[in-house]
């Protein structure tokens, strides 16, 4: 089977060709390559151009894109590592085409190298669930860790015993599904470093399309793990109304809804705290604004990042006027209308008809039926 050259970012790299009928799946080819995240990688680039870093870990590489381009584009020494040797024998052809770039190619088990070594920042990519890696993880990521998740279906609730099994908590398929998935992959993330006396500190993390993408600064101390612990919490969501609420402790105590007296339903453990950090997005949407790229998808992102309310659990209000039988205003319009009656909201990146807001559920009625 012959390659394929394609461009990412400044960063040309061979991939298997795929036969245009077969091609779908990704994963069919014998080195996986999905040109869908690129978006993902270049979200990564871009964080690294304002971290201090001297060591990285592309723990399942693939094609070695993620690495080629962290050494390439950013200048960071990095190992790129692979189970499989078709992988690795792909990764050392592309390494080669970069002489100049500090690469080191190993055919392993993640697992393994991580054990015997500590990189600055550790990158895991697996097909599917992170969760068999991030306790090896925390022990091997000196100063950040970075995970892609796959597994959307249980991480949001839609396979709901796998989502169990993996993360230890409970999800739920509502119509915020998706942060939800984020959320129970920050607290699984967490409880795995918190037992090794570390904490976590997300800088950018969203979810996209069918994968979670979290970019973390691990914190070291007994001290600063109990902090990063004091952001754990519950999602309570009302099955009779569309009343939810989050509550941050350890345990959960909630539990009737104060709207209409159902017994809510409880999401958790998860992650209740901010999920970005504000100079950091700040600085991208500069550095994407410097490089012509204020209009791409990447620069969209960070903006709606930036906007978004903190706090968890956004309502989705086509489906609060579906429920209550309004017609709905344009998202803009409500949102002012909420913010008039003197409560915050937000647009999320989650979802375009998604609005975040502490208001109490008569204030969001009349913002959604308003009419300006
Ligand atoms: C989703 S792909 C990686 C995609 C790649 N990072 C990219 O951006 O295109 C997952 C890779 O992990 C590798 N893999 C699976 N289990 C592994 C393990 N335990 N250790 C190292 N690599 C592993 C697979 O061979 C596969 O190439
Ligand atoms: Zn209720």
């Amino acid at each position: 089977m012959s390659d394929r050259e394609v461009v990412e970012g400044s960063t040309r790299f061979f991939i298997p060709e795929q036969d245009e009928n077969s091609s779908f799946p990704p994963g069919s080819a014998p080195v996986f390559y999905n040109p869908r995240m690129r978006l993902n990688r270049d979200s990564t680039n871009y964080l690294l151009r304002h971290l201090d870093v001297s060591s990285y870990l592309d723990a399942m590489a693939a094609s070695g894109v993620r690495g080629l381009r962290v050494a390439h584009e950013c200048g960071i020494p990095v190992t790129i590592n692979d189970l499989s040797p078709e992988a690795t024998a792909l990764i050392r052809k592309n390494a080669a085409l970069y002489p100049e770039s500090d690469i080191t190619v190993t055919e392993d088990d993640c697992r393994a190298v991580m054990l015997r070594q500590r990189f600055d920042v550790v990158d895991l990519d697996p097909f599917g669930t992170p969760a068999p890696f991030v306790d090896i993880a925390a022990t091997s990521a000196r100063r950040y860790l970075f995970v892609t998740a796959t597994d959307t279906a249980p991480l949001c609730g839609a396979h709901l015993k796998a989502g169990i099994r993996r993360y230890g908590a409970r999800p739920m398929n509502t119509e915020y599904h998706s942060e939800v998935g984020l959320r129970l992959l920050l607290g699984f993330v967490l409880r795995e470093t918190a037992k090794y006396d570390r904490g976590i500190e997300p800088l950018f993390c969203f979810a996209r399309e069918h994968f979670v993408r979290l970019h973390l600064r691990m914190t070291g101390g007994a001290g600063r793990a109990d902090k990063a612990l004091r952001n754990i919490g519950y999602i309570h969501q009302c099955p009779a109304c569309p009343w939810r609420m989050t509550e941050t402790a350890f345990l959960p105590t909630v539990q009737e809804c104060p709207e209409c007296g159902a017994k809510m339903s409880r999401i958790g453990p998860l992650w209740t705290g901010p999920i970005n950090s504000p100079e950091i997005l700040s600085q991208i949407a500069a550095d994407l604004e410097a490089d012509g790229m204020g209009e791409s998808v990447l620069a969209r992102l960070v903006t709606l990042l930036d906007e978004e309310l903190p706090t968890p659990a956004f309502y989705n209000y086509h489906q609060l006027a579906r429920h209550w039988r309004i017609s709905p205003s344009p998202a803009d319009d409500v949102i002012a209308a909420i913010q008039d009656a003197g409560y915050q909201a937000s647009r999320t990146h989650y979802d375009g008809r998604g609005i975040k807001t502490d208001a109490p559920l008569h204030v969001l009625r009349g913002a959604v039926a308003t009419k300006r």
